[in-house]
């Protein structure tokens, strides 16, 4: 990996003197949000279309084409920041919501200018408890400024932004759960279509992006689309913030060209693994995207590369059967939020599957059965192996609750219970079948069968 000194978001990262609004206009900022409010709405959506820019929330949908599935014509347009943040090993926009808020803010005027956003609102985890009054300051000294409110920057544009704090819930980070939520109701996700582009909060088109999206668009105001695009590769424009946690030397959040590969950012940017152990396996973007072993770590973490790579492995759990995960789509990973997971080679790969299960079951909102029930299952029976009672055939149980949840239920957070799983028991078979040999239960049973037990 060469050297690589851009930075586009983190650049405030550690800089306390960033959070104030004249340092901020000091070293350039909101001059694009002031050039924004006097253009053309279409002009700024099609620089956001030239740039690339990729949805940084998970799934990594091109920005400008969500935005253009707003019809034309609507009368009231919602602009939602999705700062629900609860994804474990995901730690990324928290960040910029401390250090460099003004970004953010600057970002939502020049969405707000190109969707035609009169009231823009900014869903923050509950939990949030630095970060809140930080971005709210920062609020306050935009409106003092006059970059907010009926005239930003003198101009005939009018936007208010208002934060609304969530209670809790990983759901509600699920953008029809989030707009549930807002509205005053339960944090239940919605069947989609309709997607939030054509009906979202109260009915009317909403925008909902994550934090790190919208903070990169000052820069691609500034030095225009096309060259955010270069700064990428292939589909994928700009760089790409991620929080690094688990077994590296320095864990941390890094702003990275979308190039980098899973090996050079544990060596190279992360120090490698601590106590010159060897890593075993990584999560490439948050607990809910399958994980990668060691053998897997020279692709880019990056959207199409995680995703297509032919050298990540089919699922195969059982010889000759197949899982299908919908769609056709065997199983591969995604660079998801970012959220990167290292784990060293004295890692319990059971216990692990079991902990980032235990997550998905006890955050699911119980709407529909097959998460409801199944990653309840599914907890049980990989609790089991883990600690000591697993039965022979478990593997292939577990596996076939999995397939169940995947694909047949109302919001995501079932694949997200469903495919890591599927991950784990492929590719550290050995780990759940060495449990399930050593069990107390496998143990009664050949003292039962010693014993001439029928
Ligand atoms: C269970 C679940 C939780 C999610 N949590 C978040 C979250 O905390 N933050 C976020 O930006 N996106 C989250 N997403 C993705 C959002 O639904 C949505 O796709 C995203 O906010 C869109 O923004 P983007 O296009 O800028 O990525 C979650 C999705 C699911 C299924
Ligand atoms: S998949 Fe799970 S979290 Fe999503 S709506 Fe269904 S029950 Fe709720």
């Amino acid at each position: 990996m060469g050297s690589f000194d851009l930075k586009i978001i983190s650049k405030y990262f550690d800089l306390p003197e960033a959070k104030d609004v004249d340092y901020y206009v000091q070293h350039g900022g909101y001059a694009a949000a002031r050039k924004a409010v006097r253009m053309d709405p279409a002009t700024i959506l099609g620089e956001v279309k030239a740039s690339n820019l990729r949805g940084r929330g998970g799934a990594g949908f091109p920005t400008g084409i969500k935005w253009g599935f707003v019809p034309q014509g609507s009368q009231t347009v919602y602009l939602v920041v999705n700062a629900d943040e609860s994804e474990p090993g995901t730690f990324k926009d928290r960040h910029i919501l401390f250090w460099n808020p003004h970004m953010l803010i600057e970002g939502m005027i020049i969405a707000a200018r190109s969707l035609g956003v009169r009231n823009a609102y900014v869903y923050m985890r509950g939990e949030m408890l630095r970060e809140y009054p930080v971005l709210q300051k920062a609020l306050d000294q935009a409106y003092d400024k006059g970059f907010l409110g009926e005239r930003c920057f003198g101009s005939d544009m009018a936007l208010d932004i208002t934060i609304y704090r969530g209670a809790g819930a990983y759901i509600c980070g699920e953008e029809t759960a989030l707009l549930s939520s807002l509205e005053g109701g339960r944090g239940w996700p919605r069947l989609k279509p309709p997607f939030p582009a054509v009906k979202g909060l109260w009915g009317q088109p909403t925008i909902v992006n994550n934090v790190e999206t919208i903070a990169n668009l000052p820069w691609i105001l500034e030095n225009g689309g096309q060259a955010f695009a270069d700064l990428g590769v292939g589909r994928s424009g700009g760089l790409r913030i991620v929080s690094v946690c688990g077994h590296v030397n320095k864990p941390g959040v890094y702003e990275l060209p979308l190039t980098v590969t899973g090996r050079e950012l544990i060596e190279d940017v992360c120090g490698g693994i601590r106590g010159g152990r060897k890593v075993k396996g990584v999560i490439p973007g948050g607990v809910s995207m399958p994980l990668l072993t060691a053998d897997e770590l020279d692709v880019p973490f990056e959207f199409d590369a995680l995703q297509n790579d032919e050298r990540i492995r089919e699922v195969e759990v059982q010889p000759g059967v197949k899982f299908d995960l919908g769609g056709g789509r065997t199983l591969r990973t995604m660079a998801g939020s970012g959220g990167v997971v290292v784990m060293d080679d004295q890692t319990d790969m059971v216990s692990a599957c079991w902990r980032i299960l235990h997550f998905f079951a006890d955050e699911s909102c119980g709407q529909c059965t097959p998460c409801r029930e199944g990653t309840g299952w599914l907890t049980k029976v990989v609790k089991r192996i883990d600690r000591g009672h697993g039965r022979p055939g478990d593997v292939e149980l577990a596996a076939s609750i999995a397939d169940g949840i995947a694909g047949n239920t109302i919001c995501a957070l079932g694949d997200a219970a469903a495919w890591p799983t599927l991950a784990f028991l492929t590719k550290f078979r050995d780990e759940f079948e060495a449990k399930i040999r050593s069990s107390t239960f496998v143990a009664q049973q050949r003292a039962a069968a010693e014993q001439g037990a029928p």
